[in-house]
């Protein structure tokens, strides 16, 4: 895998749409993200956090730069992947702002279907769910329908899931906006003892101060750009 094992990010912009009304809403950004490293990004609203996390997705295509995922350049001027459908399925797991559960699957199926999709055997990935659920504290739930949960429940579902298949990269969005402070705190500690466990890259955009304190390194985006700094790095027990 090389040196570019991680994420990196060189010289990447993104315009929406042309002409007069065209948004630049990424101006030659860089970031580096090693294995095992859990980074804030923090930014007003506008300033292109989202923007970032859905180029680094796949969800959208950049206007120009360079982005590389565990070791593969997936873009460079151009999408260098075939199928960006199983990069997002198995390279990549998503916390969203929402949760986006699936209303008609339960709890601990919402978690087992991305190892199942991925040809993990039935029973494996109900057991990797039951895990992760017991350690969000939402293994009491795991029979309940999505719609049954409150909302903090099912943002704590969304992150077993965005967890399942463990991937080399999680990108989260706002993951802890609904939750209470103690439970903000035990995401940042389950996404950093993945980070550590498996050598996964995150990278989570936050306003949330009850958990920018706990980030060893930042990112600033304003107006597009970002600007790198030293965090607290709190220790989670
Ligand atoms: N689909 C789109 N078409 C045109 N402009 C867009 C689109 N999505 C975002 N923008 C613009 O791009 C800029 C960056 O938006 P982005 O959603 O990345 O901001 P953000 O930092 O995530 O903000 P927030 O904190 O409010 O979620 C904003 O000026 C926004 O209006
Ligand atoms: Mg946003």
């Amino acid at each position: 895998m090389g040196a570019s094992v991680g994420i990196h990010i060189e010289g990447l912009s993104k315009r929406y749409g042309e002409g007069d009304t065209a948004v630049d809403a990424l101006k030659e950004v860089n970031m580096s993200v090693a294995p095992g490293e859990v980074v804030g990004l923090i930014g007003p609203s506008g300033s292109g956090k989202t923007t970032l996390l859905k180029c680094l997705g796949a969800v959208i295509e950049p206007t120009r730069g360079r982005m590389t995922l565990g070791g593969e350049v997936i873009y460079d001027n151009g999408w260098k992947i075939s199928d960006l459908r199983v990069l997002r399925r198995d390279r990549i797991g998503f916390i969203f702002q929402a949760p986006y559960l699936i209303p008609f699957l339960d709890v601990t199926d919402n978690v087992a279907l991305l190892p199942m999709l991925a040809r993990r055997p039935n029973g494996e990935a109900r057991a990797r769910a039951l895990e992760l659920l017991t350690a969000l504290d939402v293994a009491h739930r795991a029979k309940a329908q999505p719609s049954e949960l409150s909302g903090g429940e099912q943002q704590r579902v969304s992150i077993a899931r965005a967890l399942a298949n463990k991937p080399p990269v999680i990108l989260a969005d706002e993951p802890t906006a609904p939750l209470d402070s103690e439970r903000a705190l035990a995401v940042m500690r389950i996404l950093n003892q993945m980070a550590t466990q498996y050598q996964t890259a995150i990278i989570v955009v936050t306003h949330d101060e009850k958990i920018i304190p706990t980030f060893k390194r930042i990112y600033h985006i304003r107006d597009g750009r970002t600007v790198e700094e030293a965090g607290e790095g709190r220790a989670l027990q």
